[in-house]
């Protein structure tokens, strides 16, 4: 199509001028750091066969892989992660060479862009790994190794979350690198399988994800036929230069609330609290989408329910409260917080009497729902082939005009369906509010959210 040619895929971007220079300068910046620690550079191949990334300890989910065909028929991916290709050569190229081996690296992975969009297909890291070393010594260097790096890239205001092993280790490891920014964590898990020992990542206001990850994976080179131990990390150089030359140091902290049937417990919740309702809000006339808590720092954004898992996903809200069955949908990178225990529901399917989707064994149904996501996974657990058809709202039609066999949506009272002649065949999950929040600010701003956690007083 004639616009492919002059716009860039999902998620990756021309990069022009100072966007340029600014992450040459940050990873000018790091490589000197890394070379006078006693890191040598190295490069691995921009695609890889696919086969790497499909071992036991695969980082990447095969979806989120960006594949495409070699000549020879092999299936090829775009490098979705360096540590992988850096174990391999330390366990294969530099098998007969001595141990600890330090490598750095500057390059791009490409991961598939999220579904909901906001996501980049193409992130820059440049990165360090430490090969043939184990205990706390070693960490101690990958941790402070870390924390220098983020000083030189001038990224001051951070919260470094660690765990993965006992807070007892950890602590040693804390009074070793000396850093009143890292926060114990033992419980955090990584979405990489592959560490070992500790993990750690550093989130920063307005960052959207984090700036920083890493760990100790001494399984994986043993998988090449080299049993090594190793830990390394990425900093993200691109979110780095990206950040705001001045973070939101504004003390509101933005709610973002879904519109319609969750505002009211929404807003009895908040009075239950002692925040009296803004009078902007009681004023059905008013349009505005931004409305204060009178004498509180609060502010409560008005969005589409999707919409709130997006604001907050990208920092621009730190809490929202919004219903499961959008969370279960939408998916996205957040904290849940708590079950807020109104706008209870349920996820139905729901047909005619005696429609075929109640058979024992139907095949080839079609339904229509508003939650594709929710309808795939309910069928594709039980095996049902099924042709989804998305509809926007009032779902109930598509049986009634014979566009579908049932639906899958969401049942309330149950005054829909029956006034519509359709009936329950199956109830797939409980639905109701939730409070989340975005990754960074629950570190940052872990005092005021949970202030206003405690004064909520729910769950
Ligand atoms: C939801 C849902 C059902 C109805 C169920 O729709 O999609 O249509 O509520 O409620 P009930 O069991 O109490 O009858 P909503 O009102 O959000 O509107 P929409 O269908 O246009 O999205």
């Amino acid at each position: 199509m004639e616009h492919y040619r002059i716009i860039t895929p999902e998620g990756t971007r021309d990069k022009i001028g100072t966007e340029c220079t600014a992450l040459r300068g940050l990873e000018a910046t790091l490589a000197a750091l890394f070379s006078r620690a006693g890191f040598t550079e190295a490069g691995t191949p921009q695609f890889e066969f696919y086969e790497l990334f499909q071992q036991a300890r695969n980082p990447i989910a095969p979806e989120s892989l960006l594949k495409f065909t070699a000549n020879g028929g092999q299936l090829l991916v775009l490098r979705p992660d360096s540590t992988l290709p850096l174990a391999r050569i330390a366990a294969t190229k530099l098998a007969g060479n001595e141990l600890p081996a330090r490598f750095f690296y500057a390059q791009s992975v490409y991961r598939s862009p999220k579904r909901n969009g906001g996501g980049d297909a193409e992130i820059r890291q440049c990165g360090l790994e430490l090969f043939g070393l184990s205990g706390l010594d070693a960490d101690a260097e990958i941790l402070s190794l870390a924390i220098d790096a983020l000083d030189k890239c001038g990224v001051s205001d951070y919260v470094l979350q660690l765990g993965g092993e006992k807070p007892e280790y950890l602590n040693e490891l804390i009074n070793l690198v000396g850093n009143g920014k890292i926060r114990l964590e033992p419980n955090l898990k990584s979405d990489i399988d592959y560490y070992t020992g500790i993990v750690f990542s550093v989130f920063t206001e307005g960052s959207g994800g984090a700036i920083l990850a890493g760990g100790r994976y001494d399984k994986l080179c043993a998988d090449f036929g080299r049993d090594i131990p190793a830990a390394g990390f990425a900093v993200y150089t691109d979110r780095i230069a990206n950040l705001k030359p001045e973070p939101q140091t504004s003390e509101t902290l933005r709610i973002a609330v879904t519109k319609g049937r969750l505002l009211d417990d929404t807003l009895a919740l908040f009075s239950k609290a002692g925040y009296s309702t803004p009078q902007s809000l009681l004023d059905k006339d008013d349009r505005r989408l931004i409305h204060d808590f009178p004498g509180s720092c609060i502010s409560v954004v008005l969005a589409k329910a999707a919409d709130v898992v997006t604001y907050v996903e990208h920092g621009v809200c730190q809490l929202g409260i919004v219903g499961s069955d959008t969370l279960a949908e939408s998916g996205g990178t957040y904290t849940e917080l708590r079950d807020l225990g109104f706008g209870a529901c349920k996820f139905s399917l729901a047909g005619p009497e005696g429609s075929r989707a109640a058979m024992k064994n139907p095949h080839n149904l079609t339904i229509a729902s508003k939650y594709p996501n929710v309808t795939k996974a309910y069928f594709t657990g039980r095996g049902i082939d099924v042709t989804i058809i998305k509809i926007d709202g009032s779902v109930e039609l598509a049986p009634l005009l014979g566009l579908s066999d049932a639906i899958v949506d969401i049942v309330s009272t149950g005054a829909t369906l029956e006034a519509n002649g359709l009936r329950v065949i199956d109830d797939i999950r409980p639905v109701s509010a939730r409070l989340i929040a975005n990754n960074a600010a629950l570190r940052l701003r872990s005092e005021q959210i949970e202030g206003l956690m405690g004064k909520l007083a729910v769950g």
